[in-house]
């Protein structure tokens, strides 16, 4: 008889976002002349700059003839955008890496759920609470996270991350052998210092874990003793993998195109004793389940890179950061308290009046038509947390913040 894999079948509810699309489009059926903004979901709302546009074109063309069109691109992606990732995103900090050690994919949200594969079943992760979600749900689907019960997995290491401990999150008593870092966090915008990456590196090299260091954000920091990449801490390319994304740097949601460090110097034992290398596990994976992005879009990302490219990509993310500073203040006006939002697009903020995450959706959604992403929905510390974007447009930004100052007693 045919079976399905059951673990799908201990999923709680939907995915975070699917849920919240569902809830907000039965209010818009039931009231349809409502304007409804969205500060929810992390989706960019800028276009494309230039730059990348005319790179995208020109790439166009090349397609358009047999000089320089091209089939299947290399497995790690093309050299010219992986040298361009290399000296601008690595060199630039004091970080060397070599470029089998760069793969270029279709976003850090495929990677970072995929990777988990290459591991064994028995392994136990660690994550902080809150979480994106993608972390959780797929060593889930994988049955890695035991059973779900009271609002956690029994197979799962919580390291809450609340306004008590500064969302920095502390060294597991147990063996974590996988551990999920991100920062700039998302959820809590918050941002981890060299200090506390280097106990997670020491922590990950003492007890043989991996790091699995979440970086989609970096491009946000704006506080230049934050480190941007967890490899600028000494020993980190022994333990960790690194995953960065032009999303939201570059407004690629819609485009589609990342990458993953795998450094060689990251090895595992096997069962037989003998050191695997996760770059060639990787190397492997992605060779077999994945034919790369397209080259078209790969001259798109690289643009980002160019003189041009870096002068437009920094004007956009001071956009964005603009829009944090018009949430955060204004919400800290209306006496929120609020963190996050400085070395991040994202502002996490604590309900009022004692409510849920989920009575402060409703409230607001219901009542000044605005959404946000209930810090529940991340992992049981997030309840009583609320999360804002600042990638809306400036005008929905400035009148969310507005409706919310109207609306919302706090
Ligand atoms: C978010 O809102 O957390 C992000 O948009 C999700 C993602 O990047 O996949």
């Amino acid at each position: 008889m045919l079976k399905i894999n059951e673990n799908y079948l201990k999923l709680p509810g939907n995915y975070l976002f699917a849920e919240i699309k569902t809830r907000v489009n039965d209010y818009k059926e039931k009231n349809p002349d409502a304007d409804v903004i969205s500060l929810g979901i992390g989706d960019v709302t800028q276009p494309l700059n230039d730059e990348i546009v005319n790179a995208l074109h020109s790439a166009v063309d090349d397609m358009s003839v047999p000089e320089s069109f091209k089939g299947y691109g290399p497995d790690h992606g093309y050299s010219f955008l992986i040298d361009a990732i290399l000296e601008n995103e690595y060199a630039s900090r004091g970080v060397k890496l070599g470029s089998n050690e760069i793969f270029i994919s279709d976003g850090a949200k495929c990677d970072t759920g995929n990777f988990q594969e290459i591991f064994g079943l028995d392994n136990t992760i660690a994550v902080t609470d809150p979480v994106y979600p993608v972390y959780v749900d797929t060593n889930a689907m994988a049955g890695r996270t035991g059973e779900f019960i009271n609002g956690k997995w029994s197979n799962v290491i919580y390291m809450p991350c609340t306004a008590e401990n500064n969302f920095t999150p502390a060294l597991p008593k147990e063996t974590a052998d996988i551990i999920y870092l991100c920062s700039p966090n998302n959820p809590t915008g918050t941002t981890l210092s060299k200090t506390e990456l280097k106990k997670w590196v020491d922590y990950a090299r003492e007890n043989g874990s991996v790091i699995m260091f979440d970086a989609a954000y970096s491009a946000y920091i704006t506080d230049d003793e934050v480190p941007r990449s967890i490899y600028e801490i000494d020993g980190a390319k022994e333990v960790a993998v690194e995953f960065r994304s032009y999303s939201k740097k570059a407004g690629f949601t819609g485009t589609r195109c990342a990458y993953t460090v795998v450094p060689n110097a990251l090895t595992v034992k096997s069962e037989s004793g003998e050191e695997v290398s996760l770059n060639n596990l990787w190397a492997r994976r992605v060779s077999t389940k994945f034919n790369g992005v397209s080259y078209i879009i790969q001259k798109g990302a690289a643009a980002v890179y160019t003189d041009e490219g870096k002068k437009q990509t920094a004007i956009t993310i001071a956009y964005y950061m603009e829009n944090a500073r018009i949430i955060r203040e204004g919400l800290q006006e209306l006496g929120l308290k609020t963190f996050g939002g400085v070395n991040a697009p994202y502002i996490w903020l604590k309900t009022p009046n004692g409510m849920t995450s989920w009575e402060l959706f409703d409230k607001l959604l219901n009542e000044v038509n605005v959404v946000g992403t209930p810090g529940s929905g991340f992992g049981p510390s997030g309840e009583g947390y609320f999360r804002l974007t600042a990638f809306g447009s400036r005008v929905n930004t400035i009148e969310a913040v507005k409706r919310i100052k109207e609306g919302l007693e706090v």
